[in-house]
C-alpha cells in the first residue's frame, strides 16, 4: 500500500468510468463495512474515504492520513464537521444534483395524501371495488391549498416553485426571513403562524443541533386537523413520538414520512403502520439518475481535493484556506 499514490477507499460500488477516474489519481480499495470496528482498523493509510458513514473523533483519530471525506449525499449529519475542520479534513457533499429528485417526492406524497390515493389504490387491489363494497371518503384538491416549506435552502425554495407551478399557496420559515436572490417570491412566516396556517407543512431543514426536534408536541398542536406533514428531510427534525400521537389521536390529518428518527426503523416501530401514514424507506434520492450525479460528484469532490484544487462542494471551506 505503500505506492507514493494517495490511496483512496470506499464502501460504495463505483461504475468503470468513474473507477477509472479515482484509479488515475490513486489506488483505490473496498472498504469493508461489515462493522464499525471494521471500519477503524482499515483506516490507516486512508487519504480519501467516499461514503455514507459516520465519522466522528475515533474515525478521524484511526486515519491520521486522511485529507477528505466525500459524502455522496446532501445531508452530512453523520459527520462531526467540526473535529474534522479541527483536523484539517475536507467535508464534501452533493448538494443541487439530487433537488428535482426530492421534490419529485415530495409533491408525489402531497398528492397522495390529498387524492388518498393510497385508500383508494388499497381498494381497487383488494377486490373491494369489484365487490361493489362502499369506496373510501371523497377526496380534497391541491389547487389553492397552503404549503408551509419549512427549510428554505436549495430544496425547499424548488418545492415552493413546483407548488406555485400546481396552483397551491407556498409560505416558508427559516432560520433567516430575507428572501435569497432567485428564490422564489412567496411569503416567510415565523414558525408558528406557518404551522397555523399550513394545510400541508413540508420539512427541508438540514439536521443540526438547532433544527433536532424543531417539530414537537407543542408546534404540532398547533395545526389544523385538517393538516398534513411531509417530511423528506431527516427523521430526528421531527419528534416522531409525539407526531406519532397526534396521528393516533387524529388531531392533524396525516402524514407523509421517507425519514424516520431511527433508519431502519424496529420492526415494530408503530409510525409506518398507521391508517393516516404513508412512508418509504428513504427514498428522495433514489433514481438512476440522481444517484449517479451524486457519485460523479462525490468523486470529483475527492478528487479535486487530493490535487490540491478547489472542490465542486465542500462543507468546512476553511480547512483549503492557505493551499493554493
Ligand atoms: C439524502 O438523504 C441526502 O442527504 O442526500
Amino acid at each position: 500500500m505503500s505506492s507514493g499514490r494517495p490511496q483512496i477507499f470506499t464502501n460504495f460500488e463505483f461504475e468503470a468510468d468513474l473507477r477509472e477516474r479515482l484509479t488515475a489519481v490513486g489506488d483505490l480499495h473496498a472498504l469493508d463495512d461489515t462493522s464499525p470496528e471494521r471500519i477503524l482498523e482499515q483506516l490507516a493509510p486512508a487519504n480519501a474515504v467516499i461514503g455514507w458513514l459516520t465519522v466522528d473523533q475515533a474515525f478521524l483519530d484511526a486515519a491520521p492520513e486522511l485529507r477528505v471525506v466525500s459524502v455522496p449525499a446532501v445531508g452530512y449529519d453523520k459527520i462531526d464537521v467540526a473535529a474534522a475542520t479541527a483536523r484539517g479534513v475536507a467535508v464534501c457533499n452533493t448538494p443541487g444534483v439530487l433537488n428535482a429528485a426530492v421534490v419529485d417526492l415530495t409533491t408525489a406524497i402531497i398528492i397522495m395524501l390529498s387524492r388518498r390515493l393510497f385508500e383508494f389504490e388499497n381498494y381497487s387491489r383488494s377486490g373491494a371495488w369489484g365487490r361493489r363494497e362502499q369506496p373510501p371518503a371523497l377526496a380534497h384538491d391541491i389547487a389553492g391549498k397552503v404549503v408551509g416549506v419549512i427549510g428554505f435552502g436549495r430544496i425547499g425554495r424548488e418545492v415552493a416553485r413546483r407548488m406555485l407551478a400546481l396552483d397551491m399557496r407556498p409560505i416558508w420559515y427559516d432560520v433567516y426571513d430575507e428572501l435569497l436572490p432567485g428564490a422564489p417570491d412567496v411569503p416567510f412566516r415565523p414558525l408558528d403562524d406557518l404551522l397555523r396556517e399550513s394545510d400541508f407543512v413540508t420539512v427541508h431543514m438540514d439536521l443540526n443541533e438547532t433544527s433536532r426536534h424543531l417539530i414537537g408536541a407543542r408546534e404540532i398542536g398547533l395545526m389544523k386537523e385538517t393538516a398534513y406533514l411531509v417530511n423528506t428531510a431527516r427523521g430526528p427534525v421531527v419528534d416522531q413520538k409525539a407526531l406519532t400521537e397526534a396521528l393516533q389521536s387524529s388531531s392533524i390529518a396525516g402524514a407523509g414520512l421517507d425519514v424516520l428518527e431511527q433508519e431502519p426503523p424496529d420492526a415494530a416501530e408503530p409510525i409506518v403502520k398507521l391508517p393516516n401514514v404513508i412512508s418509504f424507506p428513504h427514498i428522495g434520492t433514489s433514481t438512476h439518475e440522481t444517484r449517479r450525479a451524486m457519485r460523479e460528484l462525490s468523486v470529483a469532490n475527492a478528487i479535486a481535493v487530493l490535487n490540491g484544487e478547489h472542490p465542486p462542494a465542500i462543507v468546512n471551506p476553511k480547512v483549503l484556506e492557505g493551499e493554493s
